[in-house]
């Protein structure tokens, strides 16, 4: 039995995927449709701080000093009763959540919520578990969340059960100087948002050629990574963000989720990539927004690039980040 009544603040970083997390095989326990990498990125995180009480009658969410929507509550319900049953406490508690990036630019993820809302309520139970289940159980609150569990440059295991399915790092941040420069085309909330998404995923003829073909992709991102191989890295990862979006073109209902512009900067990038040498590419998630990853002594390029494309375009940047962690008591 853990035990209740402490609480504890823990941090964590948005992660970009360059080999996506697409569809579910089980959709209950989040076990994904292929294996996927990515990169925390230290400019985008949750700060999250949990309490458990004996004495609180429910479970209590605040999201930047304000109550959240019936939605948000409901899902950090659930997941506080998975961590319920796996700790074999019934308190309830009470979660503050901040965001040091303003809601609604639709760079917001579930990702570094769920990840910082797992650590928190961990360590406040005063157990200490490996970071292997740690990843685990982040992945039970939403997929990606796995992922921004471990530092740096990640991978998540698909797995085919819970315990074979989470994430580790396979190199440390500071190993390739990769930056994201995000255009944001679009500050509306999505309409279809990617856990209705993994849903229709598999009505899709091309999900099953795109997971049997993720391993590879894997592979072959990883070892432009560890490489630091430009080239090959930018082929890939264009190459498999095209891959789930005609995945959701394909599906039934389609989803389309570029813009007019988000197509504009996707064909800009590949220019200046093979036709001037600089080095960055493009990687799009459930949304409009273009992830554009390049090297850091390009970003200031890139920025000047996307803002002449576009006047007025806002623009958020990021360099890789490190793994969830717990902040000091104040
Ligand atoms: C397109 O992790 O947001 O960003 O598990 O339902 O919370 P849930 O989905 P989520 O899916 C992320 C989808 C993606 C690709 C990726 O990050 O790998």
């Amino acid at each position: 039995m853990a035990e209740t009544g402490k609480r504890a603040t823990a941090r964590a970083h948005s992660n970009i995927a360059f080999v996506k997390y697409w569809g579910n095989r089980d959709r209950r326990l989040r076990l994904p449709a292929n294996s996927s990498i990515s990169m925390n990125l230290s400019s985008l995180h949750t700060t999250t701080t949990v309490e458990w009480r004996d004495q609180f009658t429910q479970d209590n969410l605040t999201i930047n000093g304000s109550a959240a929507a019936e939605g948000a509550r409901r899902r950090v319900q659930n997941h506080l009763d998975a961590l319920r049953a796996r700790f074999e406490i019934d308190a309830f508690a009470r979660v503050d959540s901040q965001n040091n990036f303003p809601m609604g630019t639709g760079i917001a993820s579930s990702a570094s919520a769920f990840a910082a809302l797992t650590l928190a309520a961990v360590s406040a139970l005063g157990v200490q578990i490996p970071e292997h289940e740690m990843s685990r159980l982040a992945r039970l609150g939403s997929g990606s969340a796995a992922r921004s569990i471990p530092a740096g440059f990640v991978e998540w295991h698909a797995g085919d059960s819970h315990e074979a399915s989470f994430a580790e790092s396979f190199a440390a941040a500071r190993h390739w100087d990769l930056v994201d420069v995000i255009a944001i085309v679009s500050r509306e909330h999505k309409r279809v948002g990617s856990s209705a998404g993994h849903e229709t995923a598999a009505s899709s003829i091309f999900q099953s050629a795109r997971t049997a073909t993720a391993p590879e992709r894997i592979r072959s991102a990883k070892s432009a990574i560890l490489r630091r191989d430009f080239e090959r890295f930018a082929s890939v990862v264009e190459q498999d963000s095209n891959l789930m979006h005609a995945v959701m073109m394909t599906s039934a209902p389609p989803l389309f989720y570029w813009a007019p512009l988000s197509l504009r900067i996707m064909q800009a990038v590949r220019r200046w990539r093979q036709e001037e040498g600089l080095e960055v590419c493009y990687t799009l998630d459930a949304g409009p927004n273009v992830h554009c990853i390049c090297r850091a002594g390009a970003a200031d390029a890139v920025a000047n690039r996307l803002r002449g494309l576009s006047q007025g375009l806002a623009i958020a940047s990021s360099p890789v980040g490190p793994g969830a962690y717990i902040l000091p008591a104040v």
